[in-house]
């Protein structure tokens, strides 16, 4: 039997609920692995704090760097947070030569190529599946099983919070504040959930997906990000008469020209097994050369799904003795990162317009002028009329800056009663 002498650096939701879960699958691990956890420090900012009955309390102590100056320490897990002393944590781990594990993905995100060049040069693995995905295996499944594949695509509805608020609205009819409002009532939502919102959640996902799966070494905060706060039930519903949905999509794609990351709502055909995926859940939808496509799905967040993940992060380590999924997987290939003005997909345009004969074909012609082949338009009066209505346009594959002119010289048209706005439509 090898006993594994875990440090923990934190000890709040997913800390605590480590250490129940290292108590409940002790046969588990024993009987199948022959590893037996043992949670040897509890390092936490505010060491008097009561905590549950399975967290050791003869173990805690003040501060993460009392754990880290402890001998016989084999695998040191990060449960912090942030970008702030979880940093400075995990930066000391890997200098002293230990195996880490991490569920942080903000701190991934900044700062996942020292971090992998420091593990790498230190001879120690660095494991985070639950920083993306929470129970569902995606890291696992692109940095390990599905490792034969050149990867084209990785798209998913990586947030749940986000996915729980549009279905809410498409199923029924929430207005968007109402939908979060209810979100914050199940526990989906923070009280501030701006970072859930408006896409930093998933663009942090997204950069450490596009690392392992392109090795794209591309920061969080330079990747294109759109919430999903300007997003309506009348969008949802007009939407819905074109066969399509409203998700909020993480997307990373290999072109020829370098690889697109953008997270923004997107039409996915409701044919589409993303479309399917509904409420809190989580969908990772991979393509590679290989294997063809792929879809990982279920929970992606919630302390215990999380701390599962990161438990068996600890037993791999265990097993194999450390080596990097980063610094295997993560060869910062020179590739460029394709500016969003330069993305191209098929277009869904919403124009609000006088209701007067002529118009869509004046929208049209402007389009046509930037280059715009219109798939089809359609024209939608309230009854009874009253002056106003709305030209829908569903275009081909264009440019997304050819699309931007287009609708900045629409808005010089007679015809428009206010902003035409519009949604990229994911193949
Ligand atoms: N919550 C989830 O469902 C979930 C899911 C997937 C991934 N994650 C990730 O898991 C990580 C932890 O999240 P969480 O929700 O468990 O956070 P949390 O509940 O806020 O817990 C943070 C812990 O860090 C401790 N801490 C703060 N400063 C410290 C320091 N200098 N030294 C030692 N300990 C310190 C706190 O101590 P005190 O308890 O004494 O205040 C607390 O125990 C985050 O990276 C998060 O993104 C969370």
């Amino acid at each position: 039997m090898k006993t594994v002498r875990i440090g923990l650096f934190g000890c709040g939701v997913v800390g605590s609920e480590l250490c129940r879960l290292v108590r409940d699958t002790r046969d588990l691990f024993e009987r199948r692995d022959g590893i037996r956890f043992e949670i040897a420090a509890v390092g936490v900012a505010h060491p008097g704090k009561p905590r549950p009955e399975w967290v050791p309390a003869d173990r805690i102590v003040a501060g993460w760097n009392a754990v880290a100056a402890m001998p016989g320490i084999d695998v040191v897990v990060e449960l912090i947070g942030g970008t702030g002393d979880a940093k400075d944590a995990v930066f000391d781990s890997l200098g002293r030569c230990r195996h880490t594990v991490t569920a942080n993905k903000a701190l991934l995100a900044q700062s996942g190529v020292e971090l992998t060049r420091l593990a790498a040069s230190k001879g120690c693995g660095l494991c985070f599946e639950a920083a993306v995905g929470g129970g569902v295996p995606v890291i696992a499944s692109v940095a390990e099983t599905l490792n034969a594949n050149r990867f084209h695509r990785v798209a998913g509805i990586v947030n749940g919070t986000t996915n729980f608020i549009l279905t809410r609205m498409k199923e029924e009819g929430m207005g968007y504040d109402q939908a979060l409002l209810l979100a914050q009532e199940r526990g989906f939502a923070e009280p501030d959930a701006s970072f859930d919102v408006e896409g930093t959640d998933a663009a942090q996902k997204l950069s450490i997906l596009a690392a392992l799966a392109f090795g794209a070494g591309i920061p969080a905060h330079e990747i294109y990000t759109e919430g999903i706060t300007r997003v309506t039930a009348q969008d949802m519903a007009l939407v819905a008469g074109f066969d399509y949905v409203i998700k909020l999509l993480a997307i990373g794609r290999r072109t020829p020209h370098g690889v697109e990351l953008r997270v923004h709502p997107a039409l996915v055909n409701s044919r589409h097994p993303l479309a399917a995926v509904r409420d809190e859940f989580n969908a990772f939808f991979l393509t590679g050369d290989v294997t063809g496509e792929v879809m990982l799905y279920g929970k992606g967040a919630g302390p215990s799904p999380a701390a599962g993940a990161v438990l068996s992060d600890v037993a791999r380590l265990a097993r194999r003795e450390g080596t990097s999924w980063f610094d295997r997987q993560w060869t910062y290939d020179d590739i460029e990162h394709v500016p969003i003005g330069d993305v191209e997909t098929g277009y869904y345009m919403i124009f609000p317009v006088v209701d007067k004969p002529g118009v869509i074909g004046r929208i049209a012609s402007t389009l046509g002028s930037y280059g715009i082949n219109i798939e089809s338009a359609h024209a939608h009066l309230p009854e009874p009329r009253n002056g106003h209505g709305l030209v829908q346009i569903i275009s081909h594959r264009a440019r997304e800056r050819d699309v931007r002119g287009a609708l900045k010289a629409v808005r010089d048209l007679p015809v428009l009663t206010g902003e035409a706005w519009f949604y990229r439509i994911e193949e």
